[in-house]
């Protein structure tokens, strides 16, 4: 039984204002559930839940993740960390505070709550991977001390929270292993290579390719994930996770500029630059658990998936410049 009393839950979403959380709290809505979304608005913003204002259902609370929250939900998703590196990187000690005392307080509220909470955890926590793809039990090849390791290393602590909360106090946690997603509502600059490439391309500007442009990712479609997110949330209290989420099919970066070239029209020119310190290589989730578990796999191909994200960008842009004209 819910706070509620029926069957309508009251669900937590924290980083409900960034670009996923902003998608699963639409879905939640849709399935007629209670939703407060709190969000400090680093990386997110107002624009991703304003479809929302006039929604009874909903509430928005400009709350930061690190200090204690107390409200009355009957289910947690925890996604609130900024989650490209230009925006992880701007403050890498309120990173590692985003992930771990964040990590602390919703597990605490869970705690108090007897109540089920996710945690959005990441592909990173595999770092640099010497396997391929990368299984859960895999352990990762994370450099503990680079650029990146606030949010590696975050989200790995944040992991093992989750696991001593719920060994220790017996709280049911699920965690998801979300693998590179992109989709509409993403940010325009925050330097992740679906949107970098979309709007150079859009803009006419030539498309960057860090090292030789042959190094591997792969893409999952925004609803498809937030799919997954909910059959996790909904399975058996034994499936904790991990779970990988993500798409298997692997693109070069010269194979997604050539197909966001062709589905944009643009005739914008490759051109490269030296490869980020900690790049990973190669990144390819291994899904096995998550079908035969959840039921789950992507349906979504990715030039499928380019056209709303193109538009969503094409309108951005033109919104951006509409506002700089009337300036
Ligand atoms: N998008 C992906 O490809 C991807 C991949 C792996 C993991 N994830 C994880 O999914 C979650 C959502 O990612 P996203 O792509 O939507 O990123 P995003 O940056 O769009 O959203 C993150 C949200 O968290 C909010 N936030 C950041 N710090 C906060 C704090 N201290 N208190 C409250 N709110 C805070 C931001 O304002 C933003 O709205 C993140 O935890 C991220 O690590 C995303």
């Amino acid at each position: 039984m819910s706070r509620l009393y029926n069957s309508r839950k009251r669900i937590l979403v924290t980083g409900g204002a960034g670009f996923l959380g902003s998608h699963l709290i639409d879905r939640l809505l849709a399935l007629g559930h209670e939703v407060i979304c709190v969000d400090n608005l680093f990386t997110g913003t107002k624009r991703n839940i304003e479809h929302l204002n006039a929604q009874p259902l909903f509430e928005f609370m400009r709350h930061d993740v690190t200090f204690p929250l107390y409200v009355e939900v009957d289910e947690i998703y925890n996604l609130a960390c900024p989650a490209s590196p230009i925006h992880y990187q701007h403050d890498p000690v309120q990173t590692t505070k985003t992930s771990v005392h964040g990590a602390i307080n919703m597990l605490g509220l869970a705690k108090r709550l007897k109540c089920q909470i996710l945690q959005a955890s990441t592909s990173e926590v595999y770092g640099d991977p010497t396997i391929h793809p990368q299984t859960e039990d895999y352990w990762g090849n994370v450099n503990p001390i680079g650029p990146r390791s606030c949010y590696d290393e975050g989200k790995r602590c944040a992991e093992t929270l989750f696991f001593d909360y719920h060994r220790q106090h017996g709280v049911q946690i699920k965690i998801a292993r979300i693998f590179n997603t992109y989709g509409p509502r993403m940010h325009p600059s925050d330097g992740r290579v679906v949107s970098n490439f979309i709007v150079q391309a859009l803009k006419g500007e030539a498309i960057t390719l860090y090292g030789d442009g042959y190094q591997t990712r792969s893409f999952c479609y925004v609803d498809d994930l937030i799919d997954g997110l909910l059959r996790l949330m909904d399975s058996p209290p034994a499936l904790t996770g991990p779970v990988n989420l993500g798409n298997p099919n692997e693109f070069t970066m010269r194979e997604l500029a050539r197909l966001v070239l062709s589905e944009t029209g643009s005739s914008s020119p490759l051109v490269t630059q030296p490869l980020p310190q900690d790049d990973p290589k190669q990144r390819r989730p291994d899904i096995t658990i998550a079908q035969a578990r959840l039921g789950w796999a992507p349906k979504i191909s990715l030039s499928e998936g380019l056209k709303p994200t193109i538009d969503y960008f094409q309108s951005s842009i033109g919104r951006s410049r509409d506002c700089l004209d009337a300036n």
